[in-house]
């Protein structure tokens, strides 16, 4: 057998392609060659990525810029089904960098974050078949440019990527997918409703690794893990519901009910503070 490969310098090289071919590809090729023993951990020097590889197209501008249509026409299918196709890219570059910077921790760390990267590129894949099918592609329309600025705000620390972007990010899609289904039905798409279960399932997943090694770094650093996601919330202004809780989603990727009805009574709690406090200041 040839001796394994550089594993770091792999993971840089798909997180850093600009193509939306390659990319995926590249993704979950490293993963299938990671499980078969082909890389060694080693290799590449490791410095903060303002900016992931990404396409001439999308057009990034603010999240309040990206368009909103109604579902009743295929523009406004292909629209929403793109925002979510934007979304995975995204989560291909974030699962990557997972995988890529934190260097000391374990295999299979390292085992988890590749697959998921490895699926949130068959979700990518599954998205643009869907927005093909519609008679569109992936850069039809602007895409909005914050997804990333969580990757750089906890490149620094293991725990806090943990907590903010699978237990917070991935864990506001196990809420968001279920109402697009239901709208997705009503105007009769059932194919697209497909490719979100598939997806939300898969991402169930995600949010049960993440919540894995938050509580397994917390244990570690002898940390409360309710108490420390509570404050890297409030530290990071972060807010965790977007609408309805999937509670069922969520205690299937490892919440539990107490901490479920903790989290639910400590948003309330904020958002009423926080409106309170704009409020004083508008007056
Ligand atoms: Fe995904
Ligand atoms: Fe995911």
């Amino acid at each position: 057998m040839s001796d394994p490969l550089s594993l770091y310098p792999a993971i840089e090289a798909a997180l850093m392609c600009d193509c939306i071919v390659a990319k995926p590809a590249q993704a979950q090729a490293l993963y299938r060659q990671w499980l078969a023993g082909g890389y060694a951990r080693a290799g590449g020097a490791l410095y903060p990525v303002p900016a992931p590889g990404r396409p001439a197209r999308p057009l990034l501008v603010a999240a309040t810029d990206v368009p909103r249509r109604g579902l009743g026409s295929a523009e406004g299918r292909a629209a929403l089904l793109h925002a979510i196709a934007h979304i995975e890219f995204n989560a291909i570059n974030l699962a990557l960098d997972a995988a890529w910077r934190f260097r000391a921790m374990p295999d299979a760390f390292v085992d988890d974050w590749l697959r998921v990267a490895a699926e949130e590129a068959q979700h990518f894949l599954l998205l643009q078949q869907r927005l093909a099918a519609l008679g569109y592609a992936y850069g039809d329309f602007p895409a909005h440019n914050t997804l990333w600025d969580m990757a750089v705000q906890t490149g620094h620390d293991v725990l806090t990527r943990m907590a903010l972007v699978p237990r917070v990010m991935e864990a506001r899609g196990l809420d968001a997918v279920p109402p697009i289904q239901r709208r997705l039905a009503i105007v009769g798409d059932h194919d697209s409703a497909a490719v979100l279960a598939t997806i939300l399932q898969e991402e169930v997943g995600h949010v049960r690794i993440g919540n894995y090694w938050f509580t397994t770094l917390c244990d570690a650093r002898g940390l409360d893990p309710l108490e420390t996601f509570r404050s890297l919330l409030g530290q990071y202004q972060v807010a965790l519901l977007r609408g309805e809780m999937n509670r069922s989603a969520r205690l299937a990727a490892g919440f539990t009910e107490f901490e479920l009805s903790m989290l639910e009574d400590f948003s309330v709690t904020r958002q009423r503070t926080v409106t309170r406090s704009k409020h004083e200041q508008a007056v």
